[in-house]
């Protein structure tokens, strides 16, 4: 049996996971607070999950159905009723700081796109910030630089995406002149 264990996100876990993203964002004004973040499982428990091991919680990931070349705006908690679209979209990864390093990220994203290929996503989406966008080019995703973003994610985000059937059957399409910010 693996040491480490994915599992769906609970209620209980919410300390771990409003401290685990205080302490990864504020430091860069991209801490989007609890509210925000519980609205984000509110929209999509299914695809909401938390890594843990012996010691307990090891770093989550949240992800919802968003339309593809569109993402939540940090500033703003989800409003009800998202539409559920070919697209998933992995708006929070953080990994705990005793456990990073070790390829934990990479197995909570293969998790999601098990997860969203088995429930007929056709595409996987992210956005990365500072720097990240190294580790997920590696996974797969291409990066979008032409996709504008909302002011909340600052300026160095990027806009990323995958396609979740095989590379030869399915592609990510390209956006359409609106979607181009
Ligand atoms: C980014 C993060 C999720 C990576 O988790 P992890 O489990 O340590 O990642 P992995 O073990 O799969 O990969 C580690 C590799 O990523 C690199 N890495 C970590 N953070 C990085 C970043 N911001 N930019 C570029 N590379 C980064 C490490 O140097 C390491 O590289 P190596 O494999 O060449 O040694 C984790 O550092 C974290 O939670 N950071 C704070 C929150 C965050 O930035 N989340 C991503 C939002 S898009």
């Amino acid at each position: 049996m693996s040491e480490y264990h994915i599992r769906l996100l609970r209620e209980g876990d919410w300390p771990d996971v409003i401290a685990a993203e205080e302490r990864a964002y504020a430091p860069s004004g991209l801490s989007e607070g609890g509210a925000a973040l519980r609205s984000r499982h509110h929209a999509s428990p299914s695809t909401c999950f938390v890594l843990e091991d012996a010691d307990g919680f090891c770093g989550y990931l949240l992800a919802l159905p968003y339309p593809l070349f569109h993402c939540p705006d940090l500033s703003r908690a989800e409003s009800d009723g998202v539409e559920r679209g070919s697209n998933l979209h992995a708006h929070d990864l953080v990994i705990a700081e005793r456990a990073r390093g070790r390829g934990l990220a990479d197995r909570l994203l293969r998790h999601l796109e098990e997860t969203g290929r088995a429930a007929g996503f056709r595409t996987l989406s992210l956005v990365a910030v500072r720097g990240s966008q190294v580790l997920w080019s590696r996974l797969g995703y291409r990066a979008r630089p032409e996709i504008g973003l909302p002011a909340s994610y600052g300026t160095e985000a990027v806009y990323m995406a995958k396609p979740l059937a095989p590379p030869s059957a399915d592609t990510v399409p390209s956006p359409s002149r609106a979607e181009v910010g």
